[in-house]
């Protein structure tokens, strides 16, 4: 099948790598011209693992190309899938812009009839203005599916391949019918495609988004009291995941959720319940769990510091959101880095892929130091804390680190050392809702 998909992205890359790599023609765009020229040049804009081999194979294999020309890469496409980027506004409602920018763009390029799919996670009813503004370009039949993304970044090539289901959200049989061409090579397994309203389908991936941020603040909640009480909330997440009704994902206290999508979709489902009069309550709840919880770290490091940081350094390992990508949105590390430095302190980071964006992002500065490797990040600081949770930090090499550390302190914001161990080689330690 012929397949175009407009933003080329997190998901957009994904989606059009792996339906290429399934046999169909795909055309990939961006109005990022620096981002198509470096694809055509076969180098990865992000960090996915498995994804350049993808994107490498299809491109051999001319099934993928990348173009800047919207108009000139929907005209054969079949299938339109708009994967642009749907950012928070100031008041919690995603910023269509984008969206009906590209909207806009693939009503003026498209000849014949068109399945035109909402990859973007978008509010409710969002198909019915994309149908809108490609109705103002053209006279032209499509057919607009809500087809939500469910893939999780670090391991997204994975969860597109091998998704636990596909939605789509259409009332035309025309277009289900080519969704399910389209995705029949991804569910051999018996994975199922819900055919559902598109109401239905725009909300269950907010549903789902919200629940599983709802999960984290709950351990999150939960890991307060803990500390207060003198439980262990690594113990109780056991209790609690060995019910087979609770399960196991979705529920590590830490330093809070961050990424590109639960803070922004949870604040989308809120300001929808707000504007439809239904109070959101609980959600409400969870995302203010999420904000006090990178609090709730920070006041750990200052009770250890007897509420002063001035002259102190911390070396951060980990900048990305979570491990397997070099995604900083809403990165709990970046409110960390600001909360330290308004305090008068310094750091020194450290991420295994994130620290080129980082540095865009937060340049260095005489207290902000980027650093060559974990080891180095440790040089002259203070105490250790742990943000995000990659591999290469689960088992250091505890007497370098403390002969490097000034002070053989680590704060665990991921659970991610044993503090019996911990104590045993001689650190003091504090993890989230665990002494
Ligand atoms: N990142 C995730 O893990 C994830 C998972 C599921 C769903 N989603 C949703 O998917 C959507 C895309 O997310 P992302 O993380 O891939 O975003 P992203 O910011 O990584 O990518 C969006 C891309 O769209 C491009 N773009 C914007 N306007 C364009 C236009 N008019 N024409 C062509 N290109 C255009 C941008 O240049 C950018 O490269 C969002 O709605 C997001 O909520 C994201």
């Amino acid at each position: 099948m012929k397949v175009a998909v407009i933003g080329t992205g997190y998901v957009g890359l994904v989606a059009g790598a792996c339906f290429a790599d399934s046999g169909n023609e795909v055309i990939c765009v961006d109005k990022d011209a620096s981002k198509v020229a470096a694809l055509r040049q076969g180098t990865i804009p992000i960090y996915e693992p498995g994804l350049e081999d993808l994107v490498k194979r299809g491109v051999a294999e001319h099934r993928l190309s990348f173009t800047t020309d919207s108009a000139a890469a929907v005209q054969d496409a079949e299938v339109i899938f708009m994967a642009v980027g749907t950012p928070s506004r100031p008041d919690g409602q995603p910023d269509l812009q984008y969206l009906e920018a590209a909207s806009r763009e693939v009503g003026r390029g498209i000849r014949g009839y068109k399945v035109i799919v909402n990859k973007s996670t978008v509010p409710i009813g969002a198909h019915l203005k994309v149908a809108e503004w490609i109705a103002a370009e053209t006279s032209e039949k499509v057919d607009v599916v809500s087809n939500p993304e469910f893939l999780k970044e670090g391991s997204a090539i994975d969860d597109f391949l091998k998704p636990d289901r596909v939605v789509i959200g259409t009332s035309s049989d025309a277009a289900f019918e080519k969704m399910s061409l389209l995705y029949g090579p991804f569910v051999r397994q018996g994975n199922p495609i819900l055919r559902m309203d598109p109401v239905s389908a725009e909300m269950t991936k907010y549903a789902c988004n919200s629940f599983l941020a709802t999960r984290i603040s709950f351990m999150n909640e939960l890991s307060v009291l803990c500390d207060r009480v003198g439980g262990d909330i690594e113990l109780v997440r056991k209790g609690m995941s060995t019910d087979v009704r609770i399960g196991k994902h979705f529920l590590y206290a830490g330093v809070g959720y961050g990424g590109s999508c639960f803070p922004k979709d949870i604040a989308a489902l809120v300001t929808t319940g707000r504007s439809n009069d239904v109070k959101m309550g609980i959600i409400e709840a969870a995302q203010d769990a999420n904000l006090r919880q990178r609090q709730v770290f920070l006041e750990k490091v200052l009770a250890a510091f007897d509420g002063d940081l001035s002259g102190k350094t911390f070396a951060l390992w980990g900048l990305a959101f979570k491990p397997n990508t070099d995604d900083l949105r809403e990165a709990p590390a970046l409110t960390l880095i600001e909360m330290i430095e308004s305090q008068g302190g310094s750091v020194r980071l450290f991420d295994p892929v994130a620290m080129e964006h980082c540095r865009k992002l937060l340049p260095p500065t005489k207290t902000r130091k980027y650093c060559e490797s974990s080891y180095d990040a440790l040089a002259g600081s203070d105490a250790l804390l742990l943000v995000t949770e990659w591999n290469e930090f689960r088992t250091p090499d505890w007497n370098r680190v403390k002969s490097i550390l000034i002070r053989p302190w680590v704060f665990d914001g991921r659970n991610l050392y044993d503090p019996a161990w911990m104590k045993k080689q001689g650190f003091r330690y504090w993890g989230i809702g665990r002494a």
